[in-house]
């Protein structure tokens, strides 16, 4: 049982054939650098070559760097603000010829890193912050994801935090690896004060660089590093189209 799962980023489009009772990838990732300006039209068309390359007509998952409730995009943080209102899921489905199920980059990828990485068996209260372009977000209670978590936009020092915390921000201002961790700790500090998780999962890309800044975090929650980083979420989105879309299978 296969699902192509899609993973749209600030700076790519990646692509995989996902096999959805293992959670395995099947193919190598495709990746495509997101088109400039990263405008609905133009992401859609990106959307149709990868679906070309794997020549696949069945289910797709996407993740999407917005808040997503039944295939709308209702915020665009990183992304083009035409995005807003737009029927996402419907402008991809008619790209890709099939049917797909959009849903928010950080919850796609917290899926796949509970049901298979870090957070498997784990109970109570589950944060993932995706440290990336942005700062995503995605809680499990139980192991119930609460969808559409936008707590990278938590205010720090004035700022939307992810102004001052995300990866991107980090390369783009040439912080230290300890200049960065000092405000990424800020955030952990703040954000666990606000809400009390039994444990952290750090994802995204910064994550590769666990180790380069493990040692500045200072707060008082058990923090552990993804274990399916940078494919967590076209695996998640794979699976939760796979839930989706059970006739399809
Ligand atoms: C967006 C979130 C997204 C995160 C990671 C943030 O700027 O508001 O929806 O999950 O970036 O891409």
């Amino acid at each position: 049982m296969q699902v192509l799962g899609l993973d749209i980023g600030g700076s790519g489009i990646k692509g995989a054939m996902i096999d959805v009772s293992s959670g395995e990838m099947l193919t190598p990732r495709k990746r495509i650098p997101t088109p400039e300006g990263a405008e609905p039209a133009a992401v859609a068309d990106a959307v149709g070559q990868i679906v070309h390359h794997f020549a696949w007509s069945g289910p797709i998952g996407c993740g999407f760097p917005a808040v997503i409730k039944g295939g709308i995009v209702y915020t665009a943080a990183n992304i083009a603000p035409s995005w807003v209102g737009t029927d996402a899921a419907r402008l991809f489905g008619e790209a890709a010829g099939s049917s797909v199920l959009l849903l928010n980059d950080a919850d796609a990828a917290g899926i796949a890193e509970m049901r298979l990485g870090a957070g498997r068996g784990r109970g109570g209260l589950v944060l993932m912050i995706t440290i990336g372009t942005g700062l995503g977000t995605t809680l499990f209670m139980d192991g119930h994801l609460i969808p559409n978590t936008e707590l990278g936009h938590i205010e720090i020092r004035g700022k939307d935090a992810e102004s001052r915390a995300a990866d991107s921000i980090r390369t783009h201002k040439s912080l230290s690896w300890s200049a960065w961790a000092k405000r990424f700790d800020e955030y952990l500090c703040r954000i666990s004060s606000l809400l009390w998780p039994d444990l952290i999962i750090l994802g995204g890309g910064g994550s590769r660089s666990y180790e380069k800044f493990a040692s500045k975090l200072t707060a008082p929650v058990e923090v552990v590093p993804a274990k399916l980083r940078n494919e967590a979420g076209m695996v998640g989105a794979a699976l939760a189209a796979a839930e989706a879309f059970p006739e399809l299978l």
